[in-house]
């Protein structure tokens, strides 16, 4: 049976991230987050148009009537080729890349049409955890300690070798106080939170857990990451205001009060790809080393189960 990503597919979505990455690292620093952003939606939109795929975005840069690019429901590719849904954030962490501090990324994941929720744009509660651990492990069912404490138990550790990164956010008080106080360690970070929670894919991070609050669109580009890779995300969705149930009515989500899994935001095989546009603790952000212009790309394959890291080098023509 042919794979259902072709080569032109998993490598076009490279060459997407990459160049949005390029096109934001330019106001890397700049204070200009608007700037930042329109750029890199704009040279991501370049590449999955001449691609020979037909995507629909289902997770995009926001409503028709607020986006100019990229938007929900755009469809996208050149004609031929499969149908995709698509999911994006050309700019991850806007503020971070702006303000030139770390994580920053560009990102996107493609899953046969029906793969990927149609996630409405609220906030969504979310726990993470990377690959290796028994399926429910961690829960909404516990309290954070009970979560830090089955992960210590797993790892034979004590509770203060157990990193949780969490979003540094007001509403969080609560939740980064029963984390220290089973002894956990905690990472905050001031934005990102699919960095955040890819750190729980790789040991070398520290970080074992996610948790907190964030965007939902965002939870399913973490879900689509962990898909290829095994490991576990769960997320609630917060429906807060009149706002909120409007948005929820365009999108997928049927059940509010239900515990949205893995396999419920990504429901096929996807291919994900997140390119680093300021440095931080998985890849580099853009760098200009001899005359070219070097990215450092995350690449993972549900199907094919590969994890890659692209080191791609552009001499200017
Ligand atoms: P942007 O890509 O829009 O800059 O989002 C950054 C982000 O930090 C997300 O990673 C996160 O899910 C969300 O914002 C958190 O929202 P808020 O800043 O409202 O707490």
């Amino acid at each position: 049976m042919p794979y259902k990503f072709s080569f032109e597919v998993e490598s076009g979505i490279i060459g997407a991230v990459e160049h949005a990455a390029i096109a934001a690292s330019n106001y890397v620093g700049s204070g200009d987050e608007l700037s930042a952003d329109k750029v890199a939606i704009s040279a991501m939109h370049e590449v999955l148009s001449g691609m020979a795929f037909r995507g629909q975005i289902v997770v995009g840069e926001g409503d028709e009537f607020e986006a100019e690019m990229l938007y929900n429901g755009e469809n996208i590719g050149a004609n031929g080729g499969k149908e995709y849904d698509v999911a994006l954030d050309a700019l991850e962490g806007t503020a971070l890349a702006a303000k030139a501090q770390h994580n920053a990324l560009s990102v996107i994941a493609i899953s046969p049409k029906g793969g990927l929720f149609k996630a409405p744009d609220v906030y969504m509660d979310k726990i993470a955890i990377g690959p290796n651990y028994p399926k429910n492990i961690v829960g909404f069912d516990k309290t954070p300690q009970e979560n830090v404490l089955a992960i210590a138990e797993h790892k034979g550790v004590h509770p203060n070798q157990v990193g949780v990164c969490v979003l540094d956010r007001p509403r969080h008080a609560n939740l980064i106080s029963a984390l220290r106080e089973v002894g956990a360690k905690v990472f905050l970070i001031s934005d990102g939170d699919v960095a955040g929670v890819l750190f729980t894919t790789d040991p070398e991070t520290d970080i074992d857990l996610y948790m907190g609050v964030g965007g939902a669109p965002e939870g399913v580009l973490a879900a689509a990451a962990l898909h290829c890779v095994g490991g576990q995300f769960m997320g609630k969705f917060l429906v807060r205001n009149q706002d909120d149930i409007l948005k929820a009515k365009s999108s997928d989500l049927a059940e509010i009060d239900k515990i949205y899994h893995t396999e419920d935001l990504v429901r096929d095989d996807v291919v994900f790809a997140a390119c680093g546009v300021t440095h931080g603790l998985l890849l580099n952000g853009i760098r200009h080393v001899g005359g070219a212009i070097v990215t450092k790309t995350l690449s993972l394959n549900s199907e094919r189960k590969i994890t890659r890291i692209v080191k791609s080098l552009r001499y200017p023509k």
